[in-house]
């Protein structure tokens, strides 16, 4: 792995990174545009209440190159937490080069040392190869679900709101 990559707990002054990582993300994953305000309120409302989740963001030579975000989910069958990852991106230049590697290993390391965290989960778009043979490569395997949602925030869910 690259020496000088640095991973750290997030901290408000990289809103501004992470609000372009997520609206970078949702373009080359979803050929998705994400509603700004929108994107920059729920990126600030994380920063400012850890109970929403943690971002980690991993640094090379001083400079922020890529992020994931940390979620939780209560197991009733396990008696444990899960942890989600979400929002993984690193920036374009600096892909291939063990970041994301990085940051996974950083928060494996820590739901690992916590006796309450039963595993780690994370949905990855279907079309995602990429992504999902670094999933792959780092021990994850299908989970046999598949995600359905209701998206209030949709146009066509939001008839009647
Ligand atoms: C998917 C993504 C997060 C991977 O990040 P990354 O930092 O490039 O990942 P890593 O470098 O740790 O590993 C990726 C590959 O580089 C290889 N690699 C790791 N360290 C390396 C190094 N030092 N030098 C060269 N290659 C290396 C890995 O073997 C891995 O190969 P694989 O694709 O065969 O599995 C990144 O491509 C990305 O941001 N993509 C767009 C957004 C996205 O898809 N997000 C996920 C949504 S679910």
């Amino acid at each position: 792995m690259n020496a000088s990559l640095r991973v750290r707990p997030a901290e408000p002054a990289d809103l501004g990174f992470i609000v372009a990582a997520n609206a970078a993300l949702a373009r080359e994953t979803e050929q998705r545009e994400l509603e700004p305000a929108r994107l920059r309120a729920g990126v600030a409302a994380v920063l400012d209440d850890a109970a929403k989740g943690r971002y980690f963001v991993a640094e090379a030579a001083g400079r922020v190159v890529g992020q994931l975000l940390l979620t939780w989910e209560w197991s009733d069958w396990r008696n444990g937490t899960f942890w989600w990852i979400q929002s993984v991106y690193v920036v374009s230049g600096a892909r291939g080069q063990g970041v994301f590697t990085a940051l996974y290993r950083h928060v494996e390391a820590l739901a690992r040392a916590d006796a309450g965290v039963c595993g780690l989960r994370l949905y990855v778009e279907g079309h995602n190869e990429r992504a999902r043979r670094s999933y792959l490569r780092l021990g994850f395997a299908a989970a046999g679900y598949e995600i359905l949602e209701v998206d209030f925030t949709r146009p066509e869910a939001a008839v009647g709101r």
